[in-house]
This record gives C-alpha cells, structure tokens and sequence, in this order.
C-alpha cells in the first residue's frame, strides 16, 4: 500500500513516516518546506533503511497537486500540511487561512478525481475551544479562539459535508493534544526557529543555555500547583497512533473525529523537573503573569481511540523528555 504523507518532512509527519514506513507501508511526501527542509526526508531514510519518494510541492498549487495524483496510484493520505503558529495566526489571518483551507481544499479535489478517497487529517485539541468541561471528549461542540483554531473547525467541517456527498469517502479527523519529545535515534525531531512558543521546544533551549531560564505563565491557576496542566504526548505515540487510524480508515467508510492523547494532565512545573532530571541539570524558571488566551487545564479523553484503533499512549513523561534531550543535545550550535 502506498500513502502520501503532505507535511511529511514536518515535526510529526516526519516520526508518522518512520512508523508507516516501519509497519509496511511504502510512503511519498508532499511538502514545500516552508516550516521543514529535505534533510528530513533523507533522515527518514536513514532510520529506516527504505525510500521514500519526495514531492517539493505547494498545496497551493493545484495543478502540481493533481499531478501528484495523476503520477502516482496512493491508497490513502495522511494530511498534516498547514501553518500551526496560534500567535502568528493572529496577525497572519488571511495567510493562515489561505494556506490550511484552500491548500486542504485542492488537496480533496486532486483526490476526488483520482478516486483516492482516504484521508486521515491533522486536527487539534484546540477545537474544543474555550467553555467545554474537561476531559475533552468528541462529540462536544467545537468552536476556537484563533484564527489557526478556525482553519482546523472549518476544515473539519468541510471534511464532514464532502464524506456527506459520496459514501465511499473515509475520513479521519484527529485531534492532537500536545506532542512532544523525539524519535529515539535523535535523528528526528522539533526544531522551531527563533524563540519557540511552546513549553518543551523552550525548556530545551534552556537546557542548553541558548536561553536564560522559563518564563511559567501563571502561577495561580486552580490546578494542583498553580501552573497550566496540558495532556502531553509522545510523538512516536502519536505517530503509531496515526498508522491504527489509517488501518481503520483504510477498512471503513464515513468520519470519524478522535482524540488523540494520553488521557492524564501534566503541570508546566512537573514537564520542567522532568526535563531536569533527562539533561541532568538544575535549570532556572521564574513564574510570570499568564499568556493570554491560555487555559488553565486540558486533556483527552482517551477512549475512543481505545476502542476503535486499539491504541493507547505508551510512554511516559520521563521517555518524552529524554527524547527530546537526545534530538536537542546533538543538534546543538
Ligand atoms: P510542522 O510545521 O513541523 O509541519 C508542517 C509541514 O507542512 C511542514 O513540513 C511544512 O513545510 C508543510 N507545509 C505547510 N504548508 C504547506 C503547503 N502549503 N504545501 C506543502 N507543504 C506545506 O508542524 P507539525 O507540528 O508537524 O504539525 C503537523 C500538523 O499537525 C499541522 O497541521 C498542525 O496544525 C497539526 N497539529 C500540530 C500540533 C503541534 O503541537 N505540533 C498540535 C495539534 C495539531
Ligand atoms: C498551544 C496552542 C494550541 C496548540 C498547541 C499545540 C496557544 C495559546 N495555544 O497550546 O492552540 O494546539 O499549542 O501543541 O498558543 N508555557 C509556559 N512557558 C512557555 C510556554 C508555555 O509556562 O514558555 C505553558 C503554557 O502556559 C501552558 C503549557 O505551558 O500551560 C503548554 O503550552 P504550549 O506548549 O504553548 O501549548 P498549549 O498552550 O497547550
């Protein structure tokens, strides 16, 4: 069987790739590297020992995208091409928009005319939106607070009425919580330019000094030390996660939405010792005022995914941090 992976040299496209790649799959991946480069494609390679073939391809650029498709017979996609940045997104709306929804758009068109008809898509906890009790579980209504929220409801959506046009449509929706860590030959990993944004990117840059120590957004809040409690992930756990769901969608019809998560909440200052404790230093924080548009706690329910993909995280806070340690300590300088 062979899938096309667009975003496939991203973050967690590149770790989907060695676990399809791993479970038997052959893989091509769509991607213009806007957040990525080649050289993850050839490390793909190299952990696996098997080839992938590369399309440098715009999502934007229909015509390129169906030629993808005229050139090569897929059995189903796996989509995780998009802008993710929530700040950025703000003062990018229309670019944001531009690139998620009509680059998700063309890709559903070059499929429908190929007849290639399953699609499993990158979706995110973030579409729980702001009011829905924790834990988070699938049928709550969705709704957002960015405009990088938005382009993941609406895609939803729009994924939803295509499935409604043609039964044979097999599509789905996963909803990440929040992935983390590395593949264990730290060869792969999360590499984000600049200050990164989110927590474990930017206690890995503390740990090797790159910056001075963590700013904790929030020290107040109602959770059992004060800081943000998030359910993390392990990308590897994510990426297996994704090759069950393709199995699933490759064996039944219609959509599915499913979270994909651990079930269990971590606060900022536990992810922080735990990182302590994989690098092997005492690192400095300081707790600051909290970010604005964060919430105070969120995680999964878990049971969906149990139960259609049989599939449950395996790994722990202790294994994500290690991971993460292993990919940044030697791709230092
Ligand atoms: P990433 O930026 O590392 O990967 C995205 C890939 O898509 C990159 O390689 C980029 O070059 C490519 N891309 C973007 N626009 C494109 C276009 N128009 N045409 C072709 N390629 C394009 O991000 P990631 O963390 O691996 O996220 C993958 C997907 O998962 C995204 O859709 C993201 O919104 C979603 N997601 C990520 C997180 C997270 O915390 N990382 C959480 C929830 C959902
Ligand atoms: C963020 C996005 C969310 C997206 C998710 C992907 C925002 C507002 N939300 O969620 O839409 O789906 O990433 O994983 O950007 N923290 C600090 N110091 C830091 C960074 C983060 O204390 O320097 C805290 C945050 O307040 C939060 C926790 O760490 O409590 C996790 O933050 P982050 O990694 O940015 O993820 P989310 O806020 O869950």
């Amino acid at each position: 069987m062979r899938i096309l992976v667009t975003g496939g040299a991203g973050f967690i496209g590149s770790h989907t790739c060695v676990s399809l790649l791993e479970s038997g799959y052959e893989v091509a991946v769509l991607d213009n590297y806007v957040n990525s480069s080649p050289a993850a494609v050839a490390a793909i390679e190299q952990i696996t020992g098997k080839k992938v073939l590369a399309y440098e391809v715009d999502l934007l650029d229909l015509e390129a995208v169906q030629a993808v498709f005229q050139k090569d017979h897929f059995d189903g996609v796996i989509h995780f091409a998009g802008l993710k940045a929530v700040g950025e997104s703000v003062s990018k709306p229309l670019e944001y928009y531009h690139n998620n929804i009509t680059g998700s758009l063309n890709l559903c068109r070059a499929m429908r005319e190929a007849d290639c008809k399953v699609l499993v898509f990158s979706s995110s906890a973030t579409v729980y939106g702001p009011v829905n009790p924790i834990p988070y579980v699938e049928g709550m209504p969705t709704s957002a607070t960015s405009p990088y929220g938005w382009t993941k409801v609406m895609i939803e959506q729009m994924l939803t009425d295509l499935a409604a046009t043609d039964p044979a449509w097999s599509i789905s929706l996963l909803r990440y919580f929040n992935p983390v860590g590395a593949h264990e030959s730290g060869l792969i990993g999360e590499a984000p330019n600049g200050i990164p944004n989110n927590l474990m990117p930017y206690i890995a840059k503390v740990a090797t000094g790159e910056l001075p120590y963590l700013r904790v957004f929030g020290g107040d809040y109602d959770t059992p030390d004060g800081t943000g409690v998030r359910d993390y992930i392990h990308v590897m756990d994510l990426a297996e996660g994704h090759v069950k769901a393709l199995e699933y969608a490759l064996s039944h019809t219609g959509v599915e939405a499913v979270n994909l998560g651990s079930g269990k909440g971590t606060s900022v200052l536990e992810l922080f010792h735990a990182y302590e404790r994989a690098c092997g230093k005492e690192l400095a924080y300081q707790i600051c005022p909290r970010r604005a548009g964060d919430l105070p706690a969120f995680w999964a329910d878990p049971r969906k995914a149990e139960a259609l993909y049989h599939w449950h995280t395996t790994r722990d806070l202790d294994s994500m941090c290690r991971d993460s340690w292993r990919f940044t300590s030697s791709h230092m300088g």
